[in-house]
Formats: structure tokens, sequence, C-alpha cells
């Protein structure tokens, strides 16, 4: 009897610590993107720019919501597997849709710290790493401080071999840039439009930046755009 107590203790122990072990999966589904705005496509145009002073806090789920929708959100639903999910908020070479996108939060209530992967197809949000990233990120940034004052960064990265696969070294030269640039330039509108700011970062270290988010080998970084109430 001794040892049958002692054999079950022994395994619910084994069973509790191996579930320890199980990475916990973090992950936000994103409050619907909202389709009416305050200002008007020709104010919001006249009034962006690019913002680089922060305050640390002052965003909300909802805004990040808006912005990663404005980015690459899904518009048109489809169900052909190349498109992952469907036509886009911005426009892409042969829909081929290269790019990735990841949130860096920092700092917005309800959402952990850590890096995210955005999942157009269901508009939510993945952890990939866990934790505060800023400080590191900035150093990769070449000490851009904006990127450790505001709340929190989009990232960019891109999966070349989407667009190269048909358009050859065409795509990698022209299209891949060009896609970014619609998709980047919706979120300088859009934050502009919630009456937050953001600022396109090209200049950093490739490596240290691959480095600190950890990115796949297949992706390659492009830019990162630090948003938040600016000052
Ligand atoms: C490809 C590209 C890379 C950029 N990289 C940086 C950067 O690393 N740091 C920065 O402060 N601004 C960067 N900018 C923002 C430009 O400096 C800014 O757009 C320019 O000064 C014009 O100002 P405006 O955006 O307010 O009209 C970049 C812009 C582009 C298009």
């Amino acid at each position: 009897m001794k040892t049958l107590f002692l054999s079950l203790f022994l395994l619910l122990f084994i069973s509790a610590k191996s579930q320890d072990n199980v990475a916990k999966i973090v992950e936000y589904n994103l409050p619907s993107p909202s389709l009416k705005g305050s200002l008007s496509i020709e104010e919001t145009l006249n009034s962006r720019r690019s913002r680089r002073s922060f305050e640390d806090g002052g965003v909300s789920v909802a805004d990040l919501s808006q912005i990663l929708w404005a980015a690459y959100g899904v518009t048109r639903p489809m169900t052909a597997p190349a498109l992952r999910g469907g036509l886009r908020t911005a426009p892409s070479a042969g829909a081929r849709y290269p790019l990735e996108i990841y949130a860096v939060v920092g700092n917005i209530p309800g959402i952990e710290a850590g890096l995210y992967k955005y999942d157009p197809q269901n508009h939510k949000i993945v952890m990939t790493i866990a934790g505060d990233l800023r400080k590191e990120l900035t150093a990769a940034a070449l000490n851009q401080k904006m990127v450790s004052e505001a709340p929190f960064s989009i990232f960019y990265s891109a999966i070349y071999s989407r667009i190269t696969d048909r358009y050859g070294e065409r795509g990698r030269e022209r299209y891949v840039c060009m896609d970014l640039g619609h998709s980047a330039q919706n979120v300088y509108l859009q934050s502009e439009s919630l009456n937050l700011g953001t600022c396109a970062i090209g200049a950093f270290n490739d490596e240290l930046v691959t480095k600190v988010l950890q990115l796949p080998d297949n992706e390659a970084p492009l830019y990162i755009m630090p948003v938040g109430k600016y000052k």
C-alpha cells in the first residue's frame, strides 16, 4: 500500500513538472478595426510628419489593432492559400504579400510585453519572444531613442522568396520595397488620424536586429516604426 501511494505521488509530481515545461502560447485576438475616423484623408495627409519623441504610454489595444490592420489587414477575404487570407489594405505585386509584420510591445495595458507576429488572416497577434525588447532594439537601431520611448513599434521583415519565385531579381530589387512603402505609409496615416505619431526607421544594424528579434533565416529586416503619443 505504501509503495502504491509513493508511486502515485511520484506520478503526479512528474506530470505537474512536465506541464511546467510546456511553453505557454500567448496570443491576443484583436478588436475589429474601425472603418470610420475623425480626420479626412486630406487632413491626415496634410498633417502627417515623422514624429521622433514619444510619451511612454497612452496607447490602447484598439490603437494597436487599428494600426496593424491599416498596415496589412485583410479587407477582401479569399481562400487561395498563396494569399494567406485574402487581399489587404496595401497593394502587393502579384498579391504575393512578402512582408511579415510584428509588434514590439513595451507598454500597452492588457498586453504582456514582448515580440508578437501579426496574423492578418485572423487579426490576432502571437507572441514569439516574451519581455520588453525596447532597449535592446534601440541599441540595434543605432541608439535612436524613440524606439525605447514609444509604447510599441511596428517591425517589418520580408520573405523575399515569395516574390523572387515569380519575379526573380526584379522582385528582389524593386517590388519588396515598393510593397513595404505602401504598407508603411498606411501606418503613418493611420497613426496620424488616431492622433498618434510614427517614424520610419531604416537605419539600423541588420545583424543586431536579427539577433534581438530572433528572426528566422528566411526573413530580412526592413523597417522599425515606433508608435506613440508624440510630444
Ligand atoms: C527609407 C527611409 C528610411 C528612414 N530612416 C530613418 C531613420 O533611420 N531615422 C529617422 O529618424 N528617420 C528616418 N526616416 C524618416 C525621414 O527622415 C523623413 O521621412 C524625412 O525627414 C521627411 O520628413 P517627414 O516624414 O516628416 O515628411 C526614414 C525615411 C525613409 C523613407
